[in-house]
């Protein structure tokens, strides 16, 4: 199944976006895009997005979200750092090359047992690294983007930076939206009795 092109525009969309660090963008780009399951790889096993191109689809998604929250909240922040985090929060989902973190099982996904366990936030982080040089805010935001979903994570309540803030909860609700759970209804807020 080919990439949706909506998708394809939003995400060559918000890579134009970066301009002080573009260079370094698209070797990134060219490594994920060459050597990685970045296009294809699923957002998940079993949770959101569990299909062909989930990753790229929910990453979209999120920097989307990401940009058009701080253009109402902080504008002072760059799209730029919005870009950078949103689109390679779960950038370890892919893995390394050499060990896709999620592999193609029938018609699903199982998790690869075979790869040296990092936990994913960990591995984006590590990745985007090696090509991108982050500033501190940008590096928490991709390191904690679980918020505090996650026990680990406790030690940075009541620490987080605002990119930090925006993109727990860009990712938290673009995964509500992506698995169902996010369904408006009117009888959920207009309850009569
Ligand atoms: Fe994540
Ligand atoms: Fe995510």
């Amino acid at each position: 199944m080919a990439l949706e092109p909506e998708i394809k525009i939003q995400y060559r969309e918000l890579l134009s976006k970066v301009e002080e660090r573009k260079q370094e963008l698209e070797q990134f780009i060219k490594f994920l895009e060459t050597e990685t399951s970045w296009l294809t790889s699923p957002a998940s096993t079993k949770y959101h997005l569990s299909v062909e191109h989930g990753l790229i689809i929910h990453s979209v998604n999120v920097a989307t979200l990401m940009i058009e929250l701080k253009n109402l909240l902080i504008p002072e922040i760059p799209d730029e750092s919005c870009v950078i985090v949103g689109l390679f929060h779960d950038v370890g989902k892919v893995g390394m090359p050499h060990a896709p973190r999620y592999i193609k099982k029938d018609s699903s996904y199982v998790y690869n047992e075979e790869q040296v366990e990092i936990s994913v936030a960990a591995r984006s982080l590590y990745l985007v690294s090696k090509f991108i040089p982050l500033t501190d805010e940008e590096a928490q935001a991709i390191l904690y983007h679980d918020g505090q979903y996650i026990l680990e994570n406790r030690v940075i309540a009541h620490k987080e930076r605002p990119l930090t803030l925006l993109v727990t909860f860009a990712d938290t609700w673009e995964a509500a939206k992506e698995d169902g759970r996010l369904k408006l209804s009117k009888k959920i807020y207009f309850k009569k009795d």
